[in-house]
């Protein structure tokens, strides 16, 4: 790791700079077909690279976004070039977008066994060579997704799935260290389910506390990491729903509590929010965090590392026309634009 100390520790601040985010477009070829499908596209090669290209190549954009995460295939892609010459997905985003290129290394969820409606996250077999390849091909941060489910008269979640995914977060963030990917860690709490804003939080803060303290055990820089949780909100069919000041206080007391200040971003994934809301409570926690109270202040950079809330209408107003390219890009920017201002506590809806 010290080969790349110096290197990952400036990935991880160029990834949080003040009014830049990432874009997560890594989905992967089955969860993207679902997408594309949803719009009457089907699920080939060539329209997964026609979606992402429209982002990557939709003028200014970097300005918002300082990185976006790929899936394999798209790591090795080239924009179309209709003739012309094709140029790769990570020349665009370094060369003409000042962005930094990601991968995402898991390899998926699994159940876990003998444990009724939990996951565990695989991708550990060859993460270290997968690493070195990755890197050759110039991504230079990476992510792997674990997966808790919250179901209190179940149990749920386990202290074994906690355990699991604290121990892959951390074989994975130490080896991605070791061979120069600045690693994020990604442990979503599903909203799933209709348990209050409160359990959501005391699940976060059990299931963060492991993470980090895996993290220690495996040596890992935490200067050179960036966190993605989820806002802390109600289960998605609770029926007591939380404003967004109650979201951003919930989310900053939990992070306050377990988020070492080593850290240097907060990358929140939006979760099935919608774009707006995702927005919106994105911008309040930042409003708080800079009030310039002491309890809410906030030693990271609060940003977003969004997929679904950066794409979906953007999908939705291309649907694969080549004549609406130039809308949907718009649109792209745009919707990347409040959301570099939520980073800022600056969006006024
Ligand atoms: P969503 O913002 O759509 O939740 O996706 C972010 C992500 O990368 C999940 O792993």
């Amino acid at each position: 790791m010290d080969k790349y100390k110096d290197e990952l520790v400036e990935t991880a601040l160029a990834l949080c700079a003040p009014g830049r985010g990432i874009l997560a477009s890594d989905e992967s070829t089955g969860t993207v077909g679902k997408r594309l499908e949803a719009v009457g596209l089907q699920n080939t090669a060539d329209n997964r690279r026609d979606f992402r290209s429209l982002f990557y190549t939709a003028p200014g954009i970097g300005q918002y976004f300082a990185g976006a995460i790929m899936f394999h295939e798209t790591l090795y892609q080239s924009t179309d070039g209709k003739g012309q010459e094709q140029t790769p997905f990570v020349d665009v985003l370094v060369k003409q977008q000042d962005m930094l290129p990601g991968i995402k290394m898991d390899r998926g969820l699994k159940p876990l066994p003998n444990a009724p409606g939990e996951t565990f996250t695989e991708g550990l077999d060859g993460l270290a060579d997968r690493a070195r390849q990755y890197y050759e091909a110039g991504a230079r941060f990476a992510k792997w997704r674990a997966v808790i489910k919250i179901e209190p008269q179940l149990g749920l979640p386990s202290e074994r799935a906690i355990e699991e995914c604290a121990h892959g977060l951390a074989m994975y963030a130490a080896t991605c260290q070791a061979h120069g990917l600045m690693p994020m860690v990604e442990p979503e709490i599903l909203i799933d389910g209709a348990h209050h804003i409160a359990t959501s939080a005391h699940v976060a803060e059990r299931v963060i506390h492991h993470v980090y303290a895996s993290l220690h055990r495996y040596n890992v820089l935490l200067e050179a990491t960036l966190l993605k949780p989820q806002m802390i909100m109600p289960g998605m069919s609770c029926e007591t729903r939380s404003s967004s000041e109650e979201i951003a206080m919930f989310t900053l007391r939990t992070m306050r509590r377990v988020v070492p200040p080593a850290v240097p971003g907060i990358m929140f994934l939006s979760g099935g929010q919608s774009e707006e809301e995702a927005t919106i409570n994105l911008n309040t926690m930042n409003s708080l965090a800079h009030s310039g109270l002491r309890e809410w202040r906030a030693p990271w950079s609060l940003s977003f590392s969004y997929g679904r809330a950066l794409q979906s209408s953007v999908l939705s107003l291309w649907k694969g026309d080549p004549a609406k390219v130039e809308d949907a890009q718009r649109l792209a920017v745009e919707v990347a634009r409040v959301n570099s201002l939520a980073t800022l506590g600056k969006y006024q809806g």
